[in-house]
């Protein structure tokens, strides 16, 4: 049990995590020993799925599911969401293995999910920051977020930011509508929280690159939240559009 908000999942996806599953485990369990630990692997070549059925073992809060294939992030988090809320959890938390999030910093954002419906550890909002990223890779998240902001309208700083936490009732009300499985999957759910209403907190966090590892960061996955972002926000405007239309045509009529 977590003070105020109940018992707690943290879901970790790892592809090729096995120099770094065990000891994020172990951080997270001592920074934050009331919360659950749900690994969802996707058949790691690398032998992660054994290394976390190894740490499950021993401790009866840490869990893992082994998923067949490689189906990117946004898949593995659906069905580790799915897994949470079949179980009764009150919060669920998406937290990366290498270490980039740090287990030390979850106390921030759960305090916070206190009064918000999803909180987000977000790098670029005072007191938040990046370590040892190369300049490309901030460019592309930065501008990215940055985009999105101004296209979609959403008053977030950190959209693409993958330390997020939830209500279980604000995962109920949205996972039937994301449909990105790349990185885009943290924008997906950003922006349907939002755009349902509900409140989306953004705590400061210091973003580690990895030591160990490769990221799995591709093309493919900037392509997807490129299409998606634009999609959704011509959209989004064009139904603003529409609305201020009709209110004119309804002043001119009346
Ligand atoms: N099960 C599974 N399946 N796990 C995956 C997959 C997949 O297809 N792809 C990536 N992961 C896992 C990795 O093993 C890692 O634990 C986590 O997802 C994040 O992957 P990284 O490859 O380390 O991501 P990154 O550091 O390049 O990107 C980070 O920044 C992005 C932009 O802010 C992450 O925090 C992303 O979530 C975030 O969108
Ligand atoms: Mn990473």
């Amino acid at each position: 049990m977590y003070p105020s908000l109940g018992t707690v999942l943290v879901i970790v996806p790892t592809y090729n995590e096995k120099d770094n599953i065990e000891i994020i485990s172990q951080r997270l369990r001592e920074a934050v020993p009331s919360v659950d630990l749900l690994i969802v692997d996707d058949n790691s070549p690398d032998g992660t799925g054994q290394v976390a059925d190894e740490l499950a073992k021993s401790d009866s809060q840490i869990h893992v599911m082994h998923r067949t294939a490689k189906n990117g992030l946004g898949a593995a988090y659906l069905d580790g969401f799915a897994w949470g809320l079949e179980r009764g959890y009150d919060a669920l938390v998406e937290m990366d293995a290498d270490g980039s999030h740090q287990p030390e910093q979850l106390p921030r954002l759960l305090d916070r999910l206190v009064d918000a419906d999803m909180v987000k550890g977000s790098r670029y909002i005072p007191g938040g920051e990046v370590v040892n990223w190369p300049k490309s890779r901030q460019m592309l998240s930065r501008g990215g977020s940055l985009w999105i902001r101004i296209l979609m309208g959403l008053p977030v700083r950190d959209i693409t930011g993958g330390f997020n936490a939830f209500r279980a009732e604000t995962l109920k009300a949205i996972v039937g509508n994301i449909t990105s499985t790349g990185y885009n999957f943290q924008v997906d759910l950003t922006w349907n929280t939002y755009s349902q209403g509900m409140r989306v907190a953004e705590v400061p966090i210091t973003f580690v690159e990895r030591e160990r590892g490769e990221s799995k960061m591709t093309g493919f996955i900037v392509l997807e939240a490129i299409i998606k972002t634009t999609v959704w926000g011509f959209s989004y405007r064009a139904k603003q559009f529409w609305s201020w239309v009709k209110g004119i045509g309804a002043r001119s009529t009346s």
